[in-house]
């Protein structure tokens, strides 16, 4: 696919026309895509940002093929969904090929509607096993391994994948090129290395080399987006055909919903403010409530429950105060003291800053 880099003005005028975004016969609502985030991209919060408004597709967090298989308590919490979770994908990990196929089949009999094969996990739990980014270091057994996956199902198969391994190795054009041709429904591109990690910044350059290595499947770019300004760049710097957000969801679930209204009239509302999001918090934990009981809950919110007061601007020994509760009640009380109390900065009805949601750092090694 040649792509002819656009004036951001431009952009919109290219979607417009553009047909809408695709996975095989699975046509999605929006270009607007949720990147999977492991512990945040749960069914509550895939949710929550759906009732919102605008999101294209929602995705699990990575899941271990093997466990799905055993039927491991833990893995199978992963893949819960319900009616209003559509369309669903769900991602899963693994090196051995029967393993990928049987967890996709299992998959494709529960009604999910499409499967991603993670390729660009750079934690050392999941490489070292040969999944994640380091299958784009094999390239022939890593391709037979997404033709099995692709073979054994009816639903599309995505795959998502780094730029490569490190710099030397920027693969992801030629992986591109070889799973359309085994069938696969679309790539997404997370434009860094699995060397990067998470620093430097994402190379626009490196995606649209994959947009340009592949002949009609999109292409889906992804890294830092955070704002409309951020996705028109990526739009028109590497001609990908959809987006997805993952850090700039979890700091604006507003955000798939501005992203449609911006294609469709140039403008867009402003994301939530702090009332709004003390409602949505409310609503998610609700939601994890049903799902896991009000103990488990309140646990398992802690890490959600930090980046949504933290984007509202609460006084920290408020955050505390909701970090340390143990029981219904005292949750309620911290939510009761952060409602009277308010943000610290701007008002309770106006916009808030913008939140960077930083990504885990120190030497991928490590993880
Ligand atoms: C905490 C965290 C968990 C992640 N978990 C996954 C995952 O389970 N599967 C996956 O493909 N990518 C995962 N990613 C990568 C994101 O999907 C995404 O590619 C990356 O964060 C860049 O996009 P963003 O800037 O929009 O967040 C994770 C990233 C972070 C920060």
């Amino acid at each position: 696919m040649i792509v002819d880099e656009l004036p951001n003005s431009s952009v919109r005028e290219r979607l417009v026309k553009l047909p809408p975004l695709a996975y095989g016969p699975l046509t999605l609502p929006s270009r607007y895509l949720l990147s999977p985030l492991a512990g945040y991209t749960n069914l509550p919060f895939r949710r929550i940002v759906r009732e919102i408004g605008g999101v294209g597709l929602g995705t699990t967090d990575l899941v271990n093929a093997r466990g799905l298989l055993e039927g491991k308590g833990k893995t199978l919490h992963l893949v819960e969904t319900c009616p209003e979770d559509r369309p669903f994908a769900v991602q899963i990990f693994g090196s051995e090929p029967i393993v990928m196929r049987d967890a996709a089949q299992l998959l494709e009999g529960r009604g999910v509607d499409s499967i991603d094969i993670n390729m660009g996990c750079p934690v050392q739990r999941i490489t070292k096993g040969g999944a994640g980014a380091s299958m784009m270091c094999r390239v022939d057994s890593t391709v037979e391994l997404v033709r099995t996956v692709v073979e054994s199902v009816r639903i599309p198969v995505t795959v998502k994948m780094r730029l490569g391994w490190d710099s030397t190795q920027l693969t992801a054009p030629k992986f591109a090129r070889e799973f359309e041709q085994v069938g696969v429904a679309a790539v997404a591109i997370h434009g860094r290395t699995r060397e990067q990690g998470f620093s430097g910044l994402v190379d626009r350059e490196g995606i649209r080399k994959v947009v340009e290595a592949v002949e009609k499947i999109p292409v889906i770019g992804n890294g830092d987006i955070r704002s409309i300004a951020d996705g028109e760049r990526m739009f028109a710097e590497t001609g990908c055909h959809g987006i997805s957000m993952g850090r700039g969801a979890l700091a604006n679930p507003w955000i798939f919903r501005q992203f449609v209204e911006w294609e469709t009239t140039g403008q867009y509302s402003p994301p939530g403010h702090f009332e709004d999001r003390l409602a949505l918090l409310m609503r998610q934990f609700g939601y994890l409530e049903q799902q896991r009981g009000t103990e488990r809950a309140i646990v398992s919110f802690r890490k959600m429950a930090h980046w949504y007061l933290k984007a509202m601007c609460v006084k920290a020994h408020l955050r505390n105060l909701m970090q340390s509760a143990r029981t219904r009640s005292e949750f309620e009380a911290a939510v009761r003291e952060i409602a009277e109390s308010g943000p610290t900065r701007g008002t309770r009805t106006g916009v808030l800053p913008d939140l960077v949601i930083p990504v885990p750092s120190g030497p991928v090694e490590n993880w």
